[in-house]
């Protein structure tokens, strides 16, 4: 939706347009500053939160669900009407020659009653930044995204936001040689953890990439790893010194961002580092017997953690928060029962007790 029929909740509370309050830009899109979930963000194993992103951020908000769960094509083929041939099944033809379209098998099987840790990790609680990849993979809540002003690029969305090309290997070379150019004949040596090394043309290898058969690589070492460069040229600009750079596309871009508990905590969920990795989010969040009426079925239980803003205990419109509804320690390792005193699944713990008693933690 354009301004001025809104601008998030603001304009559509109030009559604001560019000349009066509160001076809304005509003209710009309207989007909320909010990611909307749909129930196979959670439910749905293989979700992509980031290449959802990708569409929520490029402003084709109803494509994000899409992208996110993979079910359809960027590129629609005529033949599946969008959907993505790997996950659907196509009836038989009728006398019109329609087909009937639905989810095959594998697909629906991967949709789960308790979401996989992985889905809710798309938002919280990064495993590691070891690597260049394992950021992309692992930490990232969001994409990175780059301003362009090509109006007749037609991968450029109502934002004027796309993803931005990226190297691996770039910023670690000095910066007299140039990082390897990967194209269809060397691709999969140039595979890190599932990801292309390099991707996209940037200003160093526009005459060496094409998209089609040269996919990234071949930039100036010392660059990257995102490319958030476009020359003053591209917009039609006479340079008043070689490479001069367009602000707006330094500016405007939006950087990557990191998983919410990242903040919070600090912290990394690594298998190997905590004996409670094995059971997933699942063991402690879910299936918690909670009493709490306020509590639905898709709340995930919840801790105590003020710096959550939704945890002290405030209430919302009639409804009071959900805190006090996670298994803790001791509904697993002491009392088998969660605060409410309803009994839950303990998973096997051992009893704390005796450890306890002998290091004099009890008296
Ligand atoms: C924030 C992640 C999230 C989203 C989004 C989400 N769910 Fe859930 N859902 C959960 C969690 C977590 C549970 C398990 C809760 C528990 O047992 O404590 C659950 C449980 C359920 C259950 C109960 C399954 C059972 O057999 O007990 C159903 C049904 C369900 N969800 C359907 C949906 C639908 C439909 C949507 C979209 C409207 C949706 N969910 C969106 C997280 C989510
Ligand atoms: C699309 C992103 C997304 C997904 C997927 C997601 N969450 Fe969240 N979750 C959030 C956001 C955003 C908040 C609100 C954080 C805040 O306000 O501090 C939140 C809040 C929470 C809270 C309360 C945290 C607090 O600090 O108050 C818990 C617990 C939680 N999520 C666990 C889960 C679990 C378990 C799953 C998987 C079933 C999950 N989340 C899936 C984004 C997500
Ligand atoms: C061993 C049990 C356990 C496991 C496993 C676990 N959590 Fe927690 N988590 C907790 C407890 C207990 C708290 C509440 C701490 C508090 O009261 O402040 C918590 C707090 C949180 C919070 C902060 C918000 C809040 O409610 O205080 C988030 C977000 C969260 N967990 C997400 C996750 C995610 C995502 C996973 C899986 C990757 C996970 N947790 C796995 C026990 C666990
Ligand atoms: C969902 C149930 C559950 C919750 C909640 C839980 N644990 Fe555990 N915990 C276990 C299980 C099961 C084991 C045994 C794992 C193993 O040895 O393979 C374990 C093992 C442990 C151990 C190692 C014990 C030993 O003798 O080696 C410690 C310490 C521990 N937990 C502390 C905690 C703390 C602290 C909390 C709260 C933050 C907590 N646990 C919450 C289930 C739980």
């Amino acid at each position: 939706m354009i301004a001025p029929s809104g601008w998030g909740s603001v304009a559509m509370n109030q009559d604001g347009t560019a000349n009066t309050p509160p001076y809304i830009q005509n003209g710009q899109l309207m989007m909320p500053n909010v990611r909307e979930m749909d129930c196979l963000f959670c439910h749905f194993q293989g979700y992509n939160n980031v290449m959802s992103s990708v569409f929520a951020q490029m402003g084709i908000l109803n494509a994000a669900p899409m992208a996110g769960a993979g079910l359809m094509d960027s590129c629609p083929t005529v033949r599946h009407s969008g959907y993505n041939a790997a996950m659907v099944d196509l009836g038989p033809k009728d006398a019109n020659g329609m087909q009937t379209v639905s989810l095959k098998q594998s697909v629906v099987d991967n949709i789960k009653r308790l979401p996989p840790s992985a889905n809710c990790q798309q938002c919280h609680s990064p495993n590691n930044m070891k690597d260049l990849p394992d950021m992309m993979n692992g930490f990232l809540s969001s994409a990175p995204m780059i301003l362009n002003t090509n109006a007749n690029n037609p991968m450029v969305g109502p934002t004027g936001l796309i993803m931005p090309a990226y190297d691996f290997n770039s910023p670690w070379l000095p910066n007299t040689v140039k990082s390897p150019l990967v194209d269809a004949t060397n691709l999969y040596s140039y595979m890190v953890k599932g990801l292309l090394a390099a991707q996209g043309s940037t200003v160093y290898n526009r005459t060496t990439v094409n998209g089609m058969t040269s996919f990234g690589g071949d930039n100036q070492g010392g660059s990257g790893p995102i490319f958030y460069e476009a020359p003053v040229t591209d917009i039609g600009l006479t340079a008043d010194y070689p490479g001069q750079q367009n602000q707006n596309v330094l500016k405007k871009s939006v950087v990557p961002f990191p998983r919410a508990d990242w903040f919070k905590r600090g912290d990394a969920w690594q298998a190997g580092q905590d004996v409670h990795t094995m059971f997933g989010c699942a063991g402690c969040h879910m299936d918690t017997n909670s009493s709490n009426p306020d509590k639905n079925q898709c709340d995930p239980g919840r801790g105590f953690d003020g710096s959550g803003t939704i945890e002290d205990g405030s209430q919302i419109g009639t409804k009071i928060d959900t805190r006090n509804t996670v298994k803790r320690c001791e509904s697993c390792h002491v009392t088998g029962t969660n605060p409410d005193g309803n009994t839950v699944d303990n998973l096997n713990a051992p009893d704390a007790t005796a450890a306890h008693q002998r290091a004099g933690l009890t008296a």
